[in-house]
């Protein structure tokens, strides 16, 4: 049962040593007749899956014999990720728990008894625990600080680091991670590399599980020595940091400001997304004002708001986050572009003398061609009278001079 190959020295230590210190049956508590004493033959296995331990235990030998009962097993442990205890009730031999190993393991543990001898009342027997303190092995103070992980928009995660401050030179990291669809641990799919040397690890979605514990362990080697082990154990699905909002717009109807954008890209469902959205308003007399809101209205990538009667310009950005539906906790993406109203002066004047000026020039090109064209009208007119004028004149003159006597003709000169 002890699969001895897999673990880290600390650990086998540690489980023979509940091994030798497994209790007597001291028990104080009796029922009918029999002392209900702790499960006997506790254990604790290391499958090397970074911190999540078996545990295993056998009846106790006072209640071997015993018939017409129920037992049930009561073990409370110690969540060092959580910092509180945890309790569990079960009629099975094993349970399997997570732990930080670099941390003091807690475990306590009591048999329940309900019989008929009893008339069905629960008994609770003496309550036993364990704890384990990790020898701290590796380095002095070359255990990885700083540690994040960070998974963007549900497409990839990266977790980076920083050195120990006593790192010994040419120190090489690893990274292994588990979930609990894993046989066993694997060494990190993609290293990020700075000149120091890895510094991170970059995860693709299909190599992480949500909802479940995700284990991570940085360890190292180097010429002095295997550096000190750090273990992590987080949910990965609280670590979301969605893109930037994109196509943010603002648009002002009937004296409301309405801003729409569109979802940010990634694979996170847009029913798990809240925006906050950040006004700052210049007012009229220069004073700039500005509000946080945050908007938890499922699928709505809209916001309106009344304009501000004495407001110049108004900027908005927005910024989105897992909302608290989908997941304990996230990371605010970065802000979008900043979009602005119009201001409410260089809005208008300027349109006034653009319209002003093409207005001028239109109507003076116009007053031109009239112009041009009346003159030569009347030119046309006056020349045609002229013709008229001359053309009648020498007919008649032709006409009087056959029929008139000549002393008439002065009228027509
Ligand atoms: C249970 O029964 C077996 C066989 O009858 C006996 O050898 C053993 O001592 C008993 N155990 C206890 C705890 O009474
Ligand atoms: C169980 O019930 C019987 C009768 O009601 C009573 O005499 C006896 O003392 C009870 N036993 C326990 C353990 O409570
Ligand atoms: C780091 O940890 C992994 C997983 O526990 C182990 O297989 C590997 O040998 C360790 N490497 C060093 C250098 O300690």
């Amino acid at each position: 049962m002890l699969l001895l190959n897999k673990f880290p020295a600390w650990l086998s230590a540690f489980a023979l040593l509940l091994l030798t210190q497994e209790p007597v049956s001291t028990s104080e508590v009796t029922a009918c007749g029999v002392a209900v004493d702790p499960p006997a033959n506790i254990e604790i296995t290391d499958p090397g899956f970074l911190g999540y331990l078996s545990i295993h235990w056998t009846l106790p030998t006072s209640l071997q014999n015993l018939t017409g009962c129920t037992v049930r097993y009561q073990l409370r442990y110690y969540d060092t990720y959580e910092e509180r205890w945890r309790s569990v009730r079960t009629v099975k031999l094993t349970y399997a728990a997570q732990f930080d190993p670099e941390k003091p393991i807690k475990v306590r543990i009591l048999t329940v008894l309900k019989c008929a001898c009893t008339n069905g009342t629960e008994v609770q027997g003496e309550e036993k625990e364990w704890v384990y303190t990790p020898e701290p092995t590796g380095v002095a103070e070359s255990r990885i600080r700083d540690f994040h992980c960070v998974y963007y928009g549900k497409e990839y995660m990266e977790c980076t680091w920083e050195s120990g401050p006593g790192q010994p030179p040419d120190s090489q990291h690893y990274l292994y991670y588990w979930h609990r669809e894993m046989d066993e641990t694997k060494e990190c799919p993609e290293y990020i590399i700075f000149s120091e040397g890895r510094r991170g690890c970059r995860f693709p979605r299909e190599s992480l599980l949500e909802f479940s514990k995700f284990n991570l362990c940085v360890n190292g080697s180097s010429p002095a020595g295997s550096l000190k082990m750090a273990y992590f154990s987080i949910e990965v699905q609280n670590y979301v940091k969605p893109a930037v909002v994109s196509s943010v717009h603002v648009s002002e109807i009937d004296g409301e400001l309405k801003l729409d954008w569109s979802p940010p890209s990634g694979q996170v469902p847009e029913h798990c997304l809240e925006y906050e959205v950040e006004s700052s308003t210049t007012m009229e007399n220069g004073k700039q004002k500005q509000e946080n809101m945050v908007l938890q209205n499922l699928e709505d990538t809209s916001y309106s708001v009344p304009r501000e009667v004495e407001s110049q310009k108004t900027c908005f950005r927005i910024r989105s986050k897992v909302n608290m539906y989908c997941a304990d906790g996230g990371f605010w993406s970065d802000w979008s572009q900043t979009k602005c109203t119009e201001n409410k002066e260089t809005q208008c004047i300027p349109k006034l003398t653009y319209l002003g000026l093409v207005g001028l020039v239109v109507i003076g090109i116009a007053g031109v061609i009239i112009l041009c064209l009346s003159l030569w009208i009347l030119k046309k007119i006056s020349i045609k009278k002229i013709n008229k004028k001359d053309a009648l004149y020498s007919l008649y003159k032709e006409k009087v001079n056959e029929t008139m006597p000549t002393i008439l003709s002065p009228i027509f000169k």
